[in-house]
């Protein structure tokens, strides 16, 4: 569970614990059950925390290309755009037109501690920015992304948190990077957080990337256990880069029964 004290409405049917809070927004995970109580949820959650304003159910997974939310309006304000505070920064979002999970703070938090001054850096499905913003403290970078609603929320995220010099902003195919910002690179660390599809981009960051450089490689990954699915994760690797080494690899989040998302630190 992201956010705090929903301690108490674990008993609620329809409501498995599953709710993240973004902003003053409340996402919770639908469940069988719920029908024809959705209001008395809302009513829980918005006593419950304080802090929340509007409560939104979500139907089904993160789905499609820009790995959106199906949501529906359960109580409180009817407004899925709203304001996110983590590690310091700010980030301005429509929870139903732009992917975000909270869940993944302190993964971004990981990579831009690893960040070094001087470093020039790639991130090639940047969402509303909340990686590229908070390396952008430290560091130049190219952040591309194919949402144009995501896109715009990152364009304003990098005036609200004064890095817009620091930020060069990509619109469009990450495929095409290679020639988008040819004479700017190679980059010394390209992020690929989009898990469900970065394989197809990989050949594309191996071509962008400087000598010792390290490509931060996201993935879901199933196995019988962690071992066989970093060994999968390996063996894809060494297909579709094989001019590259994978330095070590972490699990992420479990995502589901024998279904992890691991991220792989590939070295030129
Ligand atoms: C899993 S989200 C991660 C977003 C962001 N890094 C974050 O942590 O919130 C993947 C992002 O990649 C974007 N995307 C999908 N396909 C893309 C492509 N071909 N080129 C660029 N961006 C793409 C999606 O719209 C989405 O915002």
């Amino acid at each position: 569970m992201t956010g705090t004290g929903a301690s108490r409405l674990g008993g609620l049917p329809g409501f498995d614990s599953g709710i993240d809070v973004i902003g003053d927004v409340a996402v919770v995970k639908l469940r069988p059950g719920v029908e024809g109580r959705e209001s008395a949820l809302a009513e829980a959650i918005m006593a419950e925390m304080k802090s929340v304003k509007c409560v939104y159910g979500q139907e089904g997974g993160i789905e499609g290309e820009f790995r959106l939310r199906r949501l529906r309006h359960l109580g409180g304000e009817a407004r899925t755009t709203t304001t996110h505070k983590e590690n310091g920064i700010r980030l301005r979002l429509d929870v139903e037109t732009c992917y975000f999970s909270p869940r993944l703070s302190t993964e971004r938090l990981r990579i831009a501690s690893r960040v070094r001054e001087g470093e020039k850096v790639l991130n090639m499905f940047a969402g509303v920015g909340p990686y590229s913003v908070l390396i952008a403290k430290k560091a130049p970078v190219w952040s591309c992304e194919l949402n144009a609603a995501a896109y715009r929320f990152h364009v304003e995220n990098n005036r609200l948190n004064k890095v817009e010099r620091r930020v060069t902003m990509v619109e469009g195919d990450a495929a095409l990077l290679p020639e988008k910002t040819a004479g700017e690179g190679p980059f010394d660390r390209i992020l690929m957080p989009h898990p469900s599809q970065s394989n197809a981009f990989l050949p594309a960051a191996a071509s962008m990337l400087a000598p010792g450089g390290v490509v931060h490689y996201y993935r879901h990954v199933t196995g019988e256990d962690e071992g066989e699915a970093e060994a999968r994760l390996r063996e894809e690797v060494a297909a579709l880069a094989p001019r590259l080494s994978v330095v070590a690899v972490r699990r992420v989040r479990v995502v589901g029964p024998r279904y992890v998302e691991l991220v792989a630190d590939i070295e030129a």
